[in-house]
């Protein structure tokens, strides 16, 4: 009778495994039977009242149903592992045309776009680079430039002073002496840097960028150098952009003046609402002029400008001022601020 029940529910159970189509049921069928609770189990539990005779025929039987069972089932776990693996194989495939997460790029910042920008022209008729330190003597700074001691430019107001007789340059004027002492005439060059004022708010910081530029030859003229800072204009601003000279003052120059270029955004229609040149038609963008004899006598090239007609021009551009016009940034602070919502936009 036992024995009977056995083959039923052995052949029963074999029948749910093989038709079992995933592992949770085919879990439910093996905790069914063969559970601390399960079919099997409690026939084994009822073999107390079998005669001794029967016991070791009834156990001998249960023992090896529940070996087949188990054979069974593992057999039927791993065939549905496989399923399952290759139905995730299939439905997983990756696709190799979707397009890839873009790693975050970095941008250069206006600053050294623009200075790359100015420096491009510019070596494009024959200026070589050339740079200066930032800490610099105060008699390159100022003296050899033609600024004496009783200049209202040498106040410790203006000048950050690192330590006696040392500055933090001003502006890269200097580098025009550092030049021309180490090389000579003629001479082309273009030097970029940082430089240092004390003084700070919307259209001033303490730490500023100029480019410095200076061509020193026989016969150079004041031609010469309205036609260089026109060709920069033009290729800076457009080919219609125009320039005028207004006569200034700077100790390192005579005559010296203030080059401004014509309006880029309302091209000389003078729109009294205009961002950029409010309404006035033009843009002052530099300072300029013919080199002071004063430098060539600091620099030994003396002789040179009395008795061979050695003359030169020289100006001075504010990289951050060219900046902010080209990408219309309102406040200065904003390049200096690292803010990378400003900076992405470059
Ligand atoms: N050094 C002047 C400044 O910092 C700029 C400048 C003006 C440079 C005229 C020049 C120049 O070479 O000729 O404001």
């Amino acid at each position: 009778m036992i024995i009977e029940n056995l083959k039923l529910i052995g052949e029963k159970t074999l029948t749910e495994v093989a038709e079992a189509s995933t592992l949770a049921t085919l879990d439910e069928v093996r905790v069914r039977v063969l559970g601390k609770k399960g079919a099997l189990s409690e026939i084994l539990k009822g073999l107390g009242s079998a005669s001794p005779a029967e016991r070791p025929v009834i156990g001998a039987a249960a023992n090896e149903w529940k070996k087949k069972l188990e054979t069974a089932l593992d057999e039927r776990k791993v065939s549905l592992e496989q399923i399952v693996l290759d139905a995730k194989i299939r439905d997983e495939r990756s696709d190799v045309s979707l397009p890839s997460r873009m790693p975050h790029r970095g941008s250069l910042h206006p600053i050294t776009q623009t200075t790359r920008k100015l420096v491009k022209i510019f070596s494009r008729i024959g200026f070589d680079l050339n740079t200066g330190p930032e800490i610099e003597s105060e008699y390159l700074n100022f003296d050899a430039v033609n600024i004496p001691a009783d200049h209202p430019a040498r106040d410790m107001q203006d000048t950050f002073f690192a330590g006696p007789g040392v500055v933090l340059r001003t502006h890269t004027t200097p580098v025009q002496i550092r030049t021309m002492k180490s090389e000579k005439w003629p001479v082309r060059i273009l030097s970029p840097g940082a430089v240092y004022r004390n003084d700070s708010d919307a259209t001033h910081s303490p730490m500023f960028h100029q480019i410095e530029g200076l061509w020193i030859d026989r016969g150079v003229t004041m031609s010469d150098l309205k036609g260089t800072l026109s060709f920069f204009a033009r290729e800076l601003f457009g080919s219609e952009t125009k320039i005028r000279l207004r006569p200034s003052y700077f100790p390192f120059v005579e005559p010296g003046a203030e080059v401004d270029v014509s309006c880029f955004l309302c091209r000389l229609k003078i729109s009294p609402t205009c961002k950029v040149c409010r309404g006035s038609g033009w843009i002052e963008i530099l300072g300029a002029g013919m080199v002071h004899p004063r430098l060539f006598e600091a620099v030994g090239y003396g002789d040179a400008y009395l008795r061979e007609g050695l003359t030169g021009f020289a100006f001075g551009i504010g990289i951050e001022r060219v900046a902010m016009l080209l990408h219309e940034i309102p406040d200065l602070r904003l390049m200096y601020d690292g803010d990378v919502r400003f900076l992405s936009q470059f």
